[in-house]
């Protein structure tokens, strides 16, 4: 393989994948998902979009100071076309061993004439300022002809003839609004890479693809750009952005891995953090993935008929083209048990990519033990969940110690909650009724912690098949007067308990990144403080 087969994954499900309705996150959270994202093996994080508020900017220079080593991924940060938002976006990254800048214009007709107001010569204007500005700080940048599916082509080519000019070193054309399709997608990208002077083969210039999804062509439209010639992808972790999202990271390496003879390109993607790190993201986003999500959907790998299970028997070759290895999914060869110790707990653990030691193990093994004593095998998945409502959950703000639930035909559903501040200054008891024992046990909740919101999502699932399984809660919700939303995950046996877990990490979420940190208690409920009014 040459340089030239390489393909670079630019993930940006910290900046558009954050974007996505109800994926706020807080700093540390994006710090863990950075972590997993240099793991993985991404060469450039976009690690958000500094000038947006001061809490982007604090995220974005943390990223940079603890992910941006020298043999980490390159950190990237997102910004206007305007002097002030760039400089901001520079001192977000600058102390990444390798910074980037990114910037970006809109230049299709609808873009120039309802949000920019401009014609094309002060689109050009704005355009060279930016891109020799943010040159003037920062040796790597990257500039964004934005809703290019739409613009005029010979527009566009004129705009990243300039960009380059003025010292950008990656053109990324993006599909802003999912518009185009896979054909007309690579011819454009051909063109543009061929006519564009200055930016052509040779001349060291790198180009770049962004697509969404709105008709469900980001990732044959992303591969058509690498088959055209782009060799830098614009991904995010599950597919999450904007709307109905950007291309996925796992789609577009999987192509390319799967598929070596036909594209022969690679990454540097180490393909078997990819279910990690999936569920990573999704619990911290709150956004469940799809069953039937290609590659790390809980049925990409299920084989449900009798004619693809017996295939699968004589030769698994018949039915996958893939194996659930090579994306971090393991076949369980260890049952594990009421009987199974400490030991075997842990070495599983590993095998599924989680090193926990000391009181983190101690913790996982009570879990593992309460539920081993409640159903006979515990699975992978099992494990994946336990440890996914452990340690995959924001610092909390309140906790719950206890709760019971009456309900059925002959009463009220009533819910009696036994909550605490988590740092033990006060404890709290309440009891409500509600239609359901969740919403009695979420009403109780409220009663505590007096901050409004609305819920605005709410979905279980079983973790495995059985009467014993453990039930998966999501919830999304969203603080009155706001348009952000936080989700939350829980899990447990009891799914009225597991909906508690996730309502709470819910709106610990919320309340940290509303800056509720410092918290009152008054008589029975508490009084939260703004910490930063
Ligand atoms: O979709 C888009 O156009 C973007 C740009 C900022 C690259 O996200
Ligand atoms: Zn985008």
């Amino acid at each position: 393989m040459s340089a030239n087969n390489r393909v670079f994954i630019f993930d940006t499900t910290l900046r558009d994948g954050e974007q996505s309705p109800g994926a706020t996150l807080s700093s540390a959270e994006k710090l863990e998902i950075a972590r997993q994202l240099a793991k993985l093996g991404v060469d450039i994080i976009e690690a958000g979009f500094p000038a947006a508020s001061p809490d982007d900017l604090a995220a974005v220079q943390r990223i940079a100071q603890e992910v941006g080593t020298l043999d980490g991924p390159v950190i990237c940060g997102l910004s206007r076309a305007i002097e002030k938002d760039i400089l901001t976006c520079w001192e977000g990254v600058k102390l990444a061993a390798k910074p980037r800048i990114h910037t970006f214009l809109g230049v299709s007709d609808y873009h120039l004439n309802y949000i920019t107001k401009t014609t094309k010569p002060e689109a050009l204007e704005i355009v060279r300022k930016a891109v020799t500005y943010a040159k003037s700080l920062c040796e790597d940048v990257e500039f964004s002809p934005m809703d290019a599916g739409r613009a005029d082509p010979q527009f566009l080519i004129e705009v990243c003839a300039l960009a380059v000019q003025c010292g950008a070193t990656t053109l990324n054309i993006p599909d802003t609004v999912g518009y185009v399709m896979p054909q007309e997608w690579g011819e454009l990208i051909a063109t543009l890479i061929a006519e564009t002077p200055g930016a052509g083969p040779g001349s060291g210039v790198i180009w770049s693809i962004h697509c969404h999804n709105d008709l469900g062509m980001a990732t044959a439209n992303s591969l058509a750009g690498v088959m055209a010639g782009a060799r830098q992808v614009e991904v995010t972790i599950n597919g999450i952005g904007e709307r109905a999202g950007n291309t996925s990271l796992e789609e577009v390496v999987m192509a390319l891995h799967t598929r070596p003879q036909y594209y022969g390109l690679t990454t540097g993607i180490h393909t078997r953090e990819i279910m990690k790190t999936s569920r990573i993201v999704s619990n911290y986003t709150g956004m469940p993935v799809q069953p039937n999500k290609a590659i790390v959907g809980a049925n990409a790998f299920a084989h449900e008929s009798g004619i693809h299970q017996d295939g699968m028997l004589k030769n698994a070759s018949t039915f996958e083209i893939m194996t659930p290895e090579t994306i971090g999914l393991h076949q369980s060869r260890l049952v594990l048990g009421k009987h199974s110790g400490r030991h075997a707990l842990k070495v599983r653990l590993q095998e599924l990519g989680y090193t926990i030691e000391g009181d983190a193990l101690n913790q996982v093994f009570g879990r593992f033990k309460e539920l081993a004593d409640a159903k006979k095998n515990v699975t992978d998945a099992d494990l994946e969940a336990l440890i996914a409502d452990e340690f995959h959950k924001p610092a909390e703000i309140f906790s719950m110690d206890d709760i019971q639930v009456t309900c059925g035909t002959m009463g009220m559903p009533t819910a009696t909650i036994k909550m605490r501040k988590a740092d033990h200054s006060a404890e709290f008891i309440h009891a409500a009724v509600g239609t359901g024992p969740v919403d009695a046990a979420y009403r109780a909740i409220d009663a505590i912690v007096k901050v409004p919101n609305t819920l605005i999502e709410y979905s279980v699932h079983s973790v495995t098949a059985g009467i014993d399984a453990l039930g998966e809660v999501t919830v999304r919700i969203s603080p009155e007067g706001d348009e952000r939303s936080f989700g939350g995950y829980g899990a447990d046996t009891d799914i009225v308990v597991a909906s508690v877990k996730a309502y709470l990490a819910a709106l610990n979420r919320m309340l940290a990144v509303l800056g509720y940190g410092e918290m009152k208690p008054e008589g029975e409920a508490a009084t939260l403080s703004l910490k930063h009014p």
